[in-house]
């Protein structure tokens, strides 16, 4: 590790061409990121930022192995996608844990910022969308959300670009098992032929699993945050200007795989 009073912001390497710990990971920088409203200063603001920035950073590495899972699953690679989707799942157990950090906020304390956010919102988290939009949620209204340069255009990318279920699809077809897009009739024989002869097919069989595991550990994060929005806030309105608890509370059916939910059903 070189000297540290020869780092500069944005230098890869100290004077001597040694790349250092700071430098690489860019952490001046990264902690020159922190910057709380409140005045006077809110003791639980900082937490409130390093929270959100920590799920921005997490959301960030999420769509980048989300993007790779479909790729490997067009390339007809099970073993990458369900690789990479275990690490997601990881990821996604870190989020829901993640929730208890800020829940020791109390909410008295965190009145003393929250009229500063107003109307910010994790409601316009563009990579929260990304990964529905990959995941199969495509909304297109949320584009109107988009208040940061450039994010718009890339989630109107994304509503173009295949979902995970279009690369799972894909994956069944090659195997002979028909999945044509509007024939629910012969797409539910096809997964109920998987899911009847493991054997046959354990590769997708089990890379189905993986994939009600991303839609499960998703929903836990939607009805954990709700649990702890109506712990800090209760019944108020969100930032956002949604009626707060009773909207996420729609959100709760929302599911990426509606069709591994429903092959249960009929095993
Ligand atoms: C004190 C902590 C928090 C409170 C009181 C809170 C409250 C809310 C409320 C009321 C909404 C509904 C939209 C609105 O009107 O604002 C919302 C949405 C949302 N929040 Fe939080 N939140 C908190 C922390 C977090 C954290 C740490 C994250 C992590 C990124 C997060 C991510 C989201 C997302 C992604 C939505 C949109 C959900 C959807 O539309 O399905 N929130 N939050």
């Amino acid at each position: 590790m070189g000297d540290p009073t020869t780092r500069r912001m944005g230098q890869v390497s100290d004077e001597e061409g040694q790349l250092s710990y700071g430098s690489y990971l860019k952490v001046p920088e990264l902690l020159a990121l922190q910057a709380p409203l409140s005045k006077p200063p809110a003791h639980d603001e900082l937490l409130f930022i390093i929270v959100h920035q920590a799920f921005e950073l997490w959301f960030r590495e999420m769509v980048f192995e989300l993007e790779a899972v479909r790729d490997a699953m067009f390339e007809g690679d099970a073993h990458r996608a369900r690789h990479l989707l275990r690490r997601i799942h990881s990821i996604e157990r870190l989020l829901i844990e993640q929730l208890d950090v800020i829940e020791t906020m109390s909410p008295q304390d965190f009145l003393q910022f929250r009229s500063n956010l107003s109307p910010a919102s994790g409601f316009q988290s563009a990579q929260f969308r990304e990964i529905e939009f990959i995941s199969g949620l495509k909304e297109p209204r949320f584009l109107d959300g988009a208040t940061e340069p450039g994010e718009r255009e890339r989630l109107g990318r994304r509503l173009e670009e295949p979902t995970l279920w279009e690369a799972f699809r894909s994956m069944l077809e090659s195997s002979g098992l028909p999945m044509p897009e509007g024939d629910d009739e012969t797409c539910r024989t096809s997964l109920l032929k998987m899911a009847r002869d493991r054997d046959a097919f354990a590769d997708l069989w089990y890379l189905s699993e993986d994939l009600l595991v991303h839609d499960e550990l998703f929903s836990l994060w939607r009805q954990r945050h709700i649990l702890m929005v109506e712990r800090q806030i209760g019944t108020k309105r969100g930032t956002g200007g949604s009626s707060g608890a009773p909207y996420l509370r729609t959100t709760l059916d929302k599911r990426f795989f509606p069709d591994l939910w429903e092959l249960r059903s009929y095993l």
